[in-house]
């Protein structure tokens, strides 16, 4: 090498260097920021003495809600005055929004079938112990499942938090639950489960808080504090939507909890996954699993997509207060709104159908008891926030996307979810993703439209994990 390419290389050396060092800073990982863990967020001013706060406010009681017959009786009303709806435009089903024609089928039969039942819902959904208990100043509300034969012979014995999402709720996992809970029945496997179902907080009978900046990464941190309260320390964490984002913050935020992290909507909106999931859309076949490529490509799909589908989502995200106050008191209207996502998001191809396919894969009373817990808690505003919270400069500015997390992470895509990340998006940020499967049928909801599945996925997931990390005797 004469001297002169010598000097050229070693410039070249220390410039390729100083770039990656820029590029490095604009996507490289970051630490864990440390958050508030007793951050107080109820009506009254924060108490002066928190661990007397909690002391007092630690006890866990029964709930069960019974509305009484008046509020029926006016939701009934309601139901009846004359619809003014604008009818559809010719040959129009879905696209649009919520069937102008359909709404007034669903307004007949929640009306005249569904709210005649009503005592009958109730208790199928208190069927499962509720509880509520005071975290950080908000009463939280949460489904518990105890298993008291703890050592049935050859079983093994786990807590699992399950985590809804918008517009969902604990309703959503009612079959799930069941699955979970009686997996000790299931020859298949040697598991027991308690199982944990919060309310995420403003969400049904969670309390919402009543001052700003409670976004998905403090959610997780209260959601951390219940299963604390509860007793848990080590325990899995399953979740779709909202509850797979703050089941991510939760697993990184605090690894020494979570035995597993679980998601049927696995994520990673970080620069690098971005670049990434972009470089692969020019070869498709060498970064999605063979048969699988129609889960990711084509990009200018997810793009059309994203323009048509994601408007909720900037005006919950902008402006929740406003959405809030046209769907309050609006049963009709808040029906349209909820059940609309229920249709697409379930199979985007629905939208040409005149009734959603809304009861294609759900039975019509699963997603009117969703409704009611919205309509009943009056809780549409306070759940439509955390949209708002969770874009916030404060929330932003916490990079949880570029801080790894390490706990075992397995993620289940369902190929109508709302948004598809492949292996090589996600693990820059799961550093152990031992688990990535797909499913051809199921959309968004796979715990309320495909329980079997989700459950068998689930199994695997945490039969990997035993296998792959020794998980300590709890
Ligand atoms: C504890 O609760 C009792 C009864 O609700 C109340 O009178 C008392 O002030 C509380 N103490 C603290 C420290 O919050
Ligand atoms: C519903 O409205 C009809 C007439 O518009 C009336 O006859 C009926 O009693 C109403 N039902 C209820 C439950 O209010």
């Amino acid at each position: 090498m004469s001297p002169i390419t010598r000097i050229l290389v070693l410039l070249l050396a220390i410039g390729g260097g100083m770039v990656y060092k820029q590029i490095n800073q604009l996507w490289g990982d970051l630490p864990a920021p440390k958050l508030d863990l007793e951050e107080w967020w109820g009506d009254e001013a924060a108490p002066k003495d928190y661990e007397a706060y909690v002391a007092n406010t630690s006890e866990v009681i029964n709930n069960r809600l019974s509305y009484p017959e008046a509020t029926i009786e006016d939701l009934i009303k309601q139901l009846n005055r004359t619809l003014r709806l604008t009818p559809p435009l010719e040959g129009v089903a879905f696209e649009y929004g919520f069937n102008s024609d359909y709404l007034k089928e669903l307004v007949k039969y929640w009306r005249d079938d569904y709210l005649p039942r009503w005592r009958e819902r109730e208790v199928f959904l208190w069927q499962f112990n509720q509880f509520t208990t005071d975290i950080q100043g908000l009463r939280m509300h949460f489904l518990h499942l105890m298993v008291y034969d703890q050592n049935k012979v050859g079983k093994q014995h786990y807590p699992v938090l399950l985590l809804h999402g918008w517009p969902g709720s604990v309703r959503e996992f009612y079959d799930f639950i069941h699955l979970l809970h009686q997996s000790n029945l299931d020859e298949n496997n040697k598991y027991i489960f308690n199982v944990i179902v919060p309310s995420m907080p403003g969400y049904a009978w969670s309390q919402g808080t009543s001052r700003p900046g409670l976004g998905p990464a403090q959610v997780a941190v209260v959601m951390r504090n219940l299963m604390l309260r509860l007793g848990y320390k080590k325990f899995f964490v399953q979740g779709g939507d909202w509850g797979s984002i703050v089941g991510s913050h939760l697993a990184t935020l605090f690894p020494e909890n979570v035995l597993g992290y679980h998601s049927n909507m696995c994520n990673n909106l970080s620069p690098k996954s971005q670049v990434k999931g972009l470089l692969a859309s020019f070869w498709p076949s060498l970064y999605a699993p063979s048969g699988y490529e129609d889960f990711f490509f084509p990009k200018s799909r997810e793009f059309n997509h994203l323009i048509e589908e994601s408007g909720y989502f900037h005006l919950q995200a902008t402006k929740p207060d406003t959405i809030g106050a046209a769907l309050t008191d609006n049963p009709v209207g808040l029906a349209a709104y909820i059940l609309e996502k229920f249709s697409t998001w379930t199979n985007p191809g629905y939208r040409s159908l005149a009734d959603g396919g809304i009861t294609k894969r759900y039975k019509l009373d699963a997603l009117l008891d969703n409704l009611m817990i919205y309509y009943l808690t009056n809780s549409i505003t306070t759940s439509q926030r955390l949209y708002a919270e969770a874009y916030t400069k404060e929330q932003r500015e916490l990079r949880l996307e570029r801080v790894p997390t390490l706990v075992p992470t397995g993620c289940a895509r369902f190929k109508h979810d709302i948004m598809q990340f492949l292996d090589v998006q996600l693990e820059y940020k799961y550093k152990n993703l031992i688990h990535s499967t797909y499913y051809k049928n199921g959309g968004h909801f796979a715990a309320l439209e495909v329980p079997q599945v989700l459950y068998k996925d689930f199994i695997e997931f945490v039969k990997k994990v035993e296998r792959k990390f020794k998980i300590p005797t709890l």
